[in-house]
């Protein structure tokens, strides 16, 4: 049956009205679409689970809703794979055309995470990786962090093993931007306080082969050690380390990573170990104790920092959205207020530098039972250096 004129304008009509429904969904109303890029499988898989458990943890406490406006979630298991990295991001941006990327764990992921963000002006919250780049050269006004770079926890690590009277160590990671950026910032931490590292030692990231460098270890006999490790490899070296008897000589110790969110698994191995990071489980604080609950009842398991850097990934997307009256197009509003607006966060309250990183206390903790206890603050206030962030 040929179409008639009344056919053509309802359809014409039609359409004219999905103009603006369609509009409206990436704008003032409708769902957000939030893309969490984050490793669910891999050495890391453990970290990326706290991190949505933690975000969906501070939107469920809002009703479910930010701003007045409900989330959608779109998922992507980045695997901690630098190569496959860019496909994965284009998958969020360009096939789901999310609102907002928040992700991930791995640094060198991460730096491709962001430059796709700068290069689509999509948002950014990172809530872990602590690639320095990204808050240094790749900086850009769409993007901010809830967690640290990696220079904050490792500078701080050296500061206190200065102050121990360290003046020989050895470093040992993965050879990857984490590890070479946190190794670094122990370096000069130690340097400052008088200390040297005479040997840095890596292997590739993931492997957990360490008999070898063990060895190096042992001959070499600094005077302390110093690993970045994390999830399933942080568990295997501690317990390797402890093995080959080195824990009874040498000191280990480490980013807060070497002992977050592994001590069920790592037992005897990790007890007494000192690191240094931007939380501490026994925090005793209304919100520390508040969210350790909330997260207990919703998720059955204990919150460790990657729970907290989720949680605080959502409040900072809040403030922007709030700030905003949950109305997107007011792209340049939200992104400076997610910036500008303080976070009362588990860890105690922070603020973010005008690079985006947190500036935040950084404590020195010791490991006891299945806690990693607070004992002092190793650093007040530290600020990433932010080296080459134009903004
Ligand atoms: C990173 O790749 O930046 C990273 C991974 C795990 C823990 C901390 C940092």
């Amino acid at each position: 049956m040929p179409l008639t004129s009344f056919n053509f304008s309802s359809l014409a009509a039609l359409l004219l009205a999905a103009v603006p429904l369609a509009a409206s969904a990436q704008g003032a109303s409708g769902p957000i679409k939030v893309g969490l890029m984050l490793p669910y499988s891999g050495t890391y898989a453990a970290l990326g689970n706290a991190i949505e458990n933690g975000f969906k943890l501070y939107v469920q406490e809002q009703g479910g809703k930010l701003a007045g406006r409900e989330i959608q979630y779109f998922k992507v298991d980045d695997e901690s794979e630098p190569p496959k990295a860019t496909d994965n991001v284009n998958k969020l941006i360009k096939r789901d055309n999310v609102d907002v990327l928040v992700g991930t764990v791995h640094s060198g992921v991460a730096l491709a995470m962001a430059k796709a963000a700068k290069d689509n002006n999509t948002l950014l919250v990172i809530p872990n990786a602590g690639a320095d780049a990204i808050t240094g050269p790749m900086c850009g006004a769409n993007i901010v962090r809830s967690s640290f770079s990696n220079w904050q926890p490792g500078y701080a690590m050296g500061v206190v093993a200065a102050q121990k009277g360290v003046k020989r160590a050895m470093t040992i990671t993965w050879n990857y931007a984490a590890g070479a950026e946190s190794t670094k910032g122990f370096t000069e931490g130690l340097e400052k306080g008088g200390g040297k590292v005479v040997k840095d030692m890596n292997l590739p990231f993931p492997n957990v082969e360490f008999q070898a460098l063990l060895t190096e270890i042992a001959a070499q006999k600094p005077d302390a050690v110093y690993a970045f490790f994390a999830g399933g490899g942080a568990v295997k070296f501690v317990k390797d380390y402890a093995a080959a008897g080195l824990n009874k000589t040498i000191p280990l110790y480490g980013p807060g990573f070497l002992t977050d969110g592994t001590l069920e698994a790592q037992g005897a191995a990790a007890q007494n170990m000192l690191t240094t990071l931007h939380y501490a489980d026994n925090l005793d604080t209304p919100k520390n104790n508040a969210f350790r609950k909330a997260y207990a009842i919703a998720y059955k398991s204990q919150p460790d920092v990657y729970a907290v850097q989720g949680y605080d990934a959502a409040q900072i997307l809040a403030n922007g959205l709030k700030a905003v009256g949950g109305d997107l197009t007011k792209r340049d509003q939200l992104a400076a207020a997610m910036r500008k607006t303080p976070v009362d966060s588990p860890r105690g309250k922070f603020t973010l530098s005008a690079a985006g990183n947190p500036v935040q206390d950084i404590y020195l903790r010791e490991v006891k039972g299945n806690n990693n206890e607070f004992r002092s603050i190793a650093v007040k206030a530290l600020a990433d250096p932010a080296r080459g962030c134009k903004l």
